[in-house]
């Protein structure tokens, strides 16, 4: 009988370097190493080629940045979706086409393995095992370093000992985690809640006091809810993302700094720098407030608080999110239209928008001439709006 495969969620850091070795040795299993390429990766095929050092019988890289922002950001972002008001869920969004791509894999060879490299204490573990259990459930996730003990300098001996070699970057105390909707810095000093982060823990962002001291701004052109322009230029929508994403860092816009309620029971100190992706959510609402009716609008942020839980907690492959998802599609039709964004010292401010799908009308709206409002009805309205609350006050005080 020949040895069963097990298809590897592999990002060329330590622990799924390590993971190879451990899974051939303990398991026996044949390791194929699958990296998915969701941005802002660097030497790919260095990393390609460490996890056939480690000892896969494959080792392949799928370019799934296209993917990613189109079918994964861009849905989030219709719905405006920033967990707890502040993370814009990069990672949440990354994990159900990681796990969607290990599937596509695992048919492909035969596999009925597929493992990850995730910790017991992360949202991210959620995320991977329930989405690749919905997407086929004949498969088995398998995540061993929920459970080998291995401290971080043990990894390291680990893999010293099987000869692969893993850079070490000055000593790193950070947990990254980073793609084109933003990037994640956990651990180290950032455990503390009251301590401020370190400065070294951004890369992308330049601190607001070190910006530059004139603000630039930026047109960002809505289709469908969907941003597709940049001060009028097409741009297809990775460009468009990293674009915006390096015009706010530049600027020190995109910093988060939180106290998250993880999925798992526990609060963490996390801080992330998502300047692209706040941005776009901050430009996509301003559409929204030009071309939703009132009442289509204030229901559509129940359905985004909702479907911004679902990703969090991993349901992003669920009945509920593709239900989710087609309300959120059908609200987007006329979010069409373009938003001025500055971006200063740290700011990101609306200076205008304008949609062809505008529900504002200026002859409604004008306080100055030209006036169209029925100044009569609202007398009228307001009669009957508080018609109610008077009966139940004049009932009160014994006037009925
Ligand atoms: N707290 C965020 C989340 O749960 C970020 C996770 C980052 N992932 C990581 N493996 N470092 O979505």
């Amino acid at each position: 009988m020949g040895k069963e495969k097990c298809v590897l969620a592999y990002s060329g850091g330590l622990d799924t370097s390590a993971l190879i070795p451990y899974m051939m040795e303990k398991f026996g299993y044949e390791m194929i190493a699958a990296l998915v390429d969701v941005g802002r990766m660097q030497d790919l095929e260095g990393l390609r080629q460490r996890a056939l050092d480690a000892g896969a019988v494959e080792s392949v890289v799928i370019d799934a940045k296209d993917e990613f922002v189109r079918d994964f950001a861009f849905p989030a972002l219709k719905a405006n979706a920033l967990y707890e008001e502040k993370y814009p869920l990069h990672s949440a969004l990354s994990r159900p086409l990681i796990s969607k791509k290990m599937v596509e894999l695992a048919h492909v060879h035969g596999a009925k393995f597929v493992a990850h490299g995730c910790t017991a204490k992360g949202n991210d573990q959620v995320r991977m095992d329930v989405s690749i259990r919905c997407l086929d459930p004949s498969i088995t996730v398998l995540g061993p370093a929920r459970d080998w003990n291995m401290t971080r300098p043990e990894l390291l001996d680990y893999v010293a000992a099987r000869g692969i070699n893993i850079p070490l970057t000055k000593k790193n105390p950070y947990s990254i985690d980073e793609n084109l909707w933003g990037r994640a810095i956990e651990c180290g000093e950032l455990e503390d809640p009251w301590r401020a982060a370190p400065e070294d823990a951004y890369v992308f962002t330049v601190s607001p006091e070190n910006a530059p001291d004139e603000g630039v701004e930026l047109i960002i052109g809505f289709e469908a809810g969907i941003p597709v322009t940049l001060d009028g230029k097409a741009l297809d929508p990775a460009t468009l993302v990293e674009t915006v994403d390096k015009v706010g860092s530049a600027h020190g816009f995109g910093r988060v700094d939180m106290v998250e309620n993880r999925l798992v029971g526990i609060k963490s100190r996390e801080t992330y720098e998502v300047a692209g992706s706040l941005a776009l959510i901050k430009a996509h609402r301003e559409i929204e407030d030009l071309a939703l009716t009132r009442e289509l609008q204030h229901f559509k942020r129940m359905i985004d608080q909702r479907m911004t839980e679902l990703i969090y907690d991993g349901l992003w492959f669920s009945p509920l999110a593709d239900a989710l998802r087609a309300f959120v599609d059908e609200s987007q039709k006329y979010v069409t239209g373009e938003v001025r964004l500055k971006f200063y010292k740290g700011s990101c401010s609306v200076l205008g928008r304008r949609s062809p799908n505008s529900l504002y009308v200026g002859k409604l709206a004008t306080y100055g001439s030209g006036d169209t409002f029925s100044h009569e009805s609202a007398k009228g309205f307001i009669q009957l709006w508080g018609l109610p609350v008077e009966v139940w006050s004049r009932k009160r005080q014994g006037l009925l």
